[in-house]
């Protein structure tokens, strides 16, 4: 029996997958998958990877004696990953599962775009994902946020819409699911900062998107 959130994202995946790869939001993979600086030969696991728009900036940092793995639980958007030949091919994988509790025992690195607000216990996940890397491992969170800057407010109520339409299932008014939302991502990037050190905080798109990059303490 699908839940709802493969119910939501199995109906969208062609949709999905062209709007994932838009030229604005390139650039913002490419700095994020930056941000988490894999070493070459590392494996990086993407948890929640969705139609795999991130794998190529991935697979680049890791180079060929690399691996990149990406788990999500929605088998229509891994299909879509299937048919892109830069995200598909040696070094890559694709495993149907939960990121909340990760199918892998080990990795080097982990990246999450776009997913932790929808989990309804983020730390704990983040702190799994801590576990799995390990001391010396990099965690990076990229997420949508409200924008503090000046002129913003207007655009607010965009993130508003666009938190309603990333969260199926939801049951709330639309600014109660953007409150829930943000407090998710907040308990996420919480937890990562508890968890390591070397921290970077990065913000794009006018401030609506952030970045946390950081390596697990011992
Ligand atoms: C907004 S999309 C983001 C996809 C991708 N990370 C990106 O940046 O384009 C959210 C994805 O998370 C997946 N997802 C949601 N909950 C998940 C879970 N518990 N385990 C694995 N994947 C999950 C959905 O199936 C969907 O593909």
């Amino acid at each position: 029996m699908p839940t709802p959130v493969q119910r939501y994202y199995g109906r969208w995946a062609t949709l999905y997958d062209r709007v994932a790869d838009l030229p604005g939001l390139r650039s913002w993979r490419a700095a994020t998958a930056a941000l988490l600086d894999p070493a070459a030969g590392d494996t990086v696991v993407e948890m929640g990877c969705g139609t795999g728009a991130n794998v190529p900036y991935l697979r680049e940092r890791v180079g060929p004696d690399g691996r990149v793995v990406g788990v999500d639980v929605t088998r229509e958007m891994l299909d879509r990953a299937g048919e892109h030949s830069e995200r598909t091919g040696p070094g890559i994988d694709y495993v149907q599962g939960d990121a909340t509790r990760p199918p892998l025992r080990t990795a080097d690195a982990i990246l999450a775009t776009f997913v932790v607000g929808m989990f309804a216990d983020p730390a704990r996940v983040v702190d799994r994902w801590c576990d799995l890397v390990g001391p010396g491992g990099r965690v990076a969170l990229l997420n949508f946020q409200r924008s503090d800057r000046a002129l913003a407010a207007p655009f607010n109520v965009a993130f508003e819409g666009f938190v309603r339409l990333s969260a199926p299932g939801g049951r709330f008014t639309r600014s109660s699911q953007a409150a829930a939302f943000e407090r998710r991502v907040d308990a996420a990037r919480e937890a990562l900062v508890g968890r390591t050190e070397q921290r970077q905080f990065e913000t794009f798109a006018g401030g609506y998107l952030g970045v946390l990059a950081g390596t697990v303490t011992a």
